[in-house]
């Protein structure tokens, strides 16, 4: 009976204590970059909840690392969070670590003046969908209707595409050009004007798109890839402007 008493006495100190901490785990390249100790007392003198770093990601409740949702990149990576937990403590830590506040955060960690990471460049998640059983003629249209007013997209179509902006047969080169198409509604420039249907948020209420926005579904990125796929890369080797 007394061991019972003990019990209940504890509990609503153990929700407590849920409350206002998380157990954490983050890669070591992270750890050792200093980033952790960078945003964990940040985020802990806002929300007073405590991070308690852990050796094992098993054992953690909230990850950083190769899995789940793309939160920055940098050191030559993109790095997830992994939220394993519903506890207050974790939700709020990850609540924090994907907002504004967070990124900034994140982004602004410059150790040696330089700031380590960036925006994520590619989000995993999506590029994994996305596969190449588009058509590509239907892309070949897609691409000239939706992406034209800035790249150039195919040859002897003229009128459109913007001198400074890659064309698609630059882009093509790129080794990477595969993911660089599938997540580029989230690479720079497009993330403030690019909608993908059942993917994109909508655009903030206090951010509307400052350009006429690009609506597009994911039919339309599978052809674009299937399109971009068969096209023949530029010559790295030229001036790009004449490409
Ligand atoms: C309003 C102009 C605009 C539109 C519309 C646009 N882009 Fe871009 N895009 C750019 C600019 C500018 C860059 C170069 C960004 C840079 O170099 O940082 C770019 C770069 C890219 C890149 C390379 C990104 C990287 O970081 O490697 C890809 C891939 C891309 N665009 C795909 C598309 C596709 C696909 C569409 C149409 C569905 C599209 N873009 C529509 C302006 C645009």
């Amino acid at each position: 009976m007394r061991v019972l008493v003990l019990i209940l006495a504890l509990l609503p100190g153990l929700a407590m204590a849920d409350d206002k901490r998380v157990a954490f785990y983050a890669a070591p390249a992270l750890v050792e970059s200093g980033l952790i100790k960078h945003i964990a007392p940040r985020f802990s003198l806002k929300t007073q909840v405590r991070v308690e770093i852990v050796d094992d990601p098993a054992q953690a409740e909230l990850v950083l690392g190769p899995e789940g949702r793309a939160l920055f990149s940098g050191l030559g990576e993109t790095w997830h969070l992994d939220l394993r937990s519903d506890t207050k403590g974790a939700q709020r830590f990850a609540e924090w670590l994907t907002s504004q506040v967070g990124s900034r955060t994140i982004q602004s960690f410059a150790p040696d003046g330089d700031a380590l990471f960036t925006e994520p460049k590619v989000q995993k998640v999506v590029v994994a969908k996305v596969e190449m059983t588009g058509d590509a003629v239907a892309g070949q249209e897609a691409s000239w209707a939706k992406c034209g007013r800035c790249h150039v997209t195919e040859r002897g179509r003229g009128g459109f595409g913007i001198g400074s902006t890659p064309s698609f047969f630059v882009m093509r080169g790129f080794e990477d050009w595969e993911s660089r198409f599938a997540g580029f509604y989230f690479l720079k420039p497009h993330a403030a004007f690019t909608q993908l249907e059942g993917v994109t948020d909508p655009f903030p209420i206090d951010r509307p798109s400052p350009i006429a926005p690009i609506e597009l579904t994911l039919d339309d990125l599978e052809a674009i890839l299937a399109y971009v796929a068969a096209l023949a890369p530029a010559d790295l080797g030229k001036p790009l402007e004449h490409q």
